[in-house]
Formats: C-alpha cells, sequence, structure tokens
C-alpha cells in the first residue's frame, strides 16, 4: 500500500521536473534561460541536471497534471500543488522561479527546489518533507557525482545547488551539495557508502564557517577523514571558480586544505582574542574528544604535536592534559 503511494507521488515528481525542464526551451521560459546562462551555465549541464523554469503562472503544473489524470490527492502529497484555505482552489507551489530537481542517489526525483530570479525573498524553497522525501537522508548532486566520488575516494561537500553544479560543469564531478540545512548523521553515512575522504568547501563566509565546523564533527564522528579549505574573501565554489578558474581554484584548494581537527584548533584560536593559559586549557579541553576519538596512536601524536604549537605550549604538557588513552565514542 505505502509502496504504491510512494511510486504515484514519486511519478508526480518526475513528471513535474520534465514539465519544468521542457519550458526551458519555450518562449514562456526565456528570461530563465538568459538567467542561468548569464551565471555560466551551459546548456548540457541544464540537461544532467535537468534545471527547469516554474513559470508565472499560479495554475501551469496543476492544469498539465489534471489533464495528464494525476489524483489530486496524491498531487497535494507532493507538496508540488497546494490548497488555498480561503477559496479551497489548487495552486502550483512553484511560480517564477528556476526548478532544481533533488534526485536520490539511485536517480529518483524525490523533490524539487526553486529559486527565484532576483533577489526577492525566500531565495530558495524546496518541496516539503514527502512519503518519498526528508532533507536529513538526501545529498543533492549525489546521483551524477557517485562515480566520480568512488574512482577519486573523496567527495567535495558545498552548501548550495549552483556550487554542486558549477564545480560539475568545471569538470570537477565528485562533488554534492548539503541542502542548505543542518548536516547530518544519515548524510554523512551515505557519503561514507562511496569514499573515505571528504573536502568541506562550505561558503566563506561566517555562517558557512559555522557550519562547516558542525559538519566536520559529524563526518569525523562517522571516521570518515575530512578536510576543510576556507575560501578566500568569504566567497563561495560558484563565486570562486567564476573568479580565477578551474585550474587557480584546484590549485588553492590543495594548498590550503587543512584536516578538520586543525580548523578546529584554528578557529578556537582566532575566536579569542588574547591566549591566557585559561585559554589554552579550555581549547584543549574543546579539541580532546576528536583527538581521543582517533583510532591511532600515531594520529593522536600527531594531532598533539600540532595543537601544542599552535598554543605554544610544551608537547608534554599537551600530552598530560589530553591524556593519550584512547576513547571510541559512543
Ligand atoms: N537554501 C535553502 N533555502 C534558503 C536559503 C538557502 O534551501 N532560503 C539552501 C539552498 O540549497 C542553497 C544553499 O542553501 O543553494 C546555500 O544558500 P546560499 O549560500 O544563501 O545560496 P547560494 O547557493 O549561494 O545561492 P545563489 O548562488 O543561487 O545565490
Ligand atoms: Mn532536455
Ligand atoms: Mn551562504
Ligand atoms: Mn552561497
Ligand atoms: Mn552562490
Amino acid at each position: 500500500k505505502d509502496g504504491d503511494s510512494q511510486k504515484v507521488i514519486l511519478d508526480i515528481n518526475k513528471k513535474a521536473a520534465l514539465f519544468y525542464h521542457e519550458i526551458l526551451k519555450k518562449p514562456e521560459g526565456e528570461k530563465a534561460l538568459s538567467y542561468l546562462k548569464a551565471r555560466g551555465i551551459t546548456e548540457e549541464t541544464m540537461e544532467i541536471f535537468k534545471l527547469g523554469y516554474a513559470p508565472d503562472n499560479w495554475e501551469s503544473l496543476k492544469s498539465f497534471m489534471l489533464a495528464n489524470d494525476m489524483p489530486i490527492d496524491y498531487l497535494l502529497k507532493s507538496g508540488l500543488l497546494r490548497k488555498s484555505e480561503k477559496t479551497g482552489n489548487y495552486f502550483d507551489l512553484f511560480r517564477q522561479r528556476i526548478i532544481f530537481p533533488i534526485f536520490k542517489y539511485n536517480g529518483d526525483i524525490v523533490a524539487l527546489g526553486g529559486r527565484v530570479l532576483d533577489d526577492s525573498l525566500p531565495k530558495y524553497l524546496n518541496s516539503p518533507e514527502t512519503e518519498i522525501f526528508s532533507k536529513r537522508n538526501n545529498l543533492y548532486g549525489l546521483f551524477q557525482a557517485k562515480d566520480a566520488i568512488r574512482e577519486a575516494n573523496e567527495v567535495l561537500l558545498v552548501e548550495g545547488y549552483v556550487d554542486c553544479i558549477k564545480l560539475y560543469q568545471a569538470g570537477i564531478k565528485n562533488v554534492v551539495a548539503s541542502l542548505g540545512t543542518a548536516f547530518t548523521p544519515e548524510q554523512a553515512r551515505l557519503l561514507a557508502r562511496y569514499a573515505e575522504k571528504v573536502l568541506i568547501l562550505y561558503d566563506g563566509d561566517e555562517a558557512g564557517q559555522k557550519s562547516a565546523l558542525k559538519a566536520g564533527e559529524i563526518l569525523h564522528a562517522e571516521k570518515l577523514q575530512v578536510y576543510v579549505v576556507l575560501l578566500p574573501g568569504g566567497k563561495d565554489p560558484d563565486e570562486y571558480i567564476d573568479l580565477v578558474g578551474k585550474e587557480d581554484f584546484l590549485t588553492f584548494i590543495q594548498n590550503n586544505k587543512i584536516s578538520y581537527i586543525e580548523f578546529k584548533i584554528d578557529r578556537y584560536i582566532k575566536n579569542r582574542n588574547a591566549l591566557y593559559l585559561e585559554d589554552k586549557i579550555k581549547i584543549i579541553n574543546s579539541i580532546k574528544p576528536d583527538i581521543s576519538g582517533l583510532e591511532s596512536e600515531i594520529a593522536r601524536d600527531y594531532y598533539i604535536k600540532i595543537l601544542a604549537q599552535k598554543l605554544q605550549l610544551e608537547e608534554n604538557l599537551v600530552y598530560r592534559e589530553l591524556n593519550r588513552t584512547y576513547r571510541p565514542k559512543t
């Protein structure tokens, strides 16, 4: 029964994505097509990610779906149509938005994301949580990226749809986006099926760096090898690759990636203006779970050395403060 219901909602999502995708090639989609081109997205990339456009109309998807005999209760369940409380009429969720279909790892389209063409708010709107879609279990771009991720044994984790698409288009194909919300342990376990290493490339602004720390913690706890790059000037990957091009982008990453633990130490140090002994002890204790959770003694020693250097303390003191035994987190 549930399986049948899920199949119908999947079918609705697929039909809706293709409906919006086709509009990009029609006169109604002209504005959207030039918006995407102006952002440097090619038609080939629009095909790969099945980008689309929901026109300036409250009923375009509704008319299409009803003409195709799709049942209204399931259209409502999919979230793509809504019911007006006032009039009882049904209307489209997405209007005047670029459509980013969200694929599950197996290629099923489980939700849609939609972006405005100007700077009105909200900038992005996504399908609600449904029988077939929960944000916490999905990663944008994974379906397109999974072979490249396996091959590289490494995945780049970015914040935004456009970041993901632009890196993929530049030939950096092992990239996924975390769907805007807080990164989850479920998403970490999903990535662990494809690679051992994760490089977090969140927006260079303060919000992005804060989320990077949280995502890093979750990935590190799932035993992935985690690295972080802080992009200059508060830029996001989309802006930065536009600015410097693919080669310099890759060089910057190579030269500036640091391990998650170092990133965390650096952030703690930066956030305290003076480093008194008491500050240093607090920092050591904040980093303690990350270091004592490392299985390898070599790795633990390595990070203790780095911590001691960065805090300008005797290594021995840090060793003693940390207590070197292996304490797996449970
Ligand atoms: N996001 C969202 N809802 C919002 C804002 C953001 O779901 N109201 C998600 C989107 O997946 C978005 C990502 O968070 O791509 C990152 O947000 P932000 O940095 O604000 O957007 P960009 O991806 O940089 O958007 P763009 O480049 O299109 O302006
Ligand atoms: Mn097409
Ligand atoms: Mn941002
Ligand atoms: Mn961004
Ligand atoms: Mn951006």
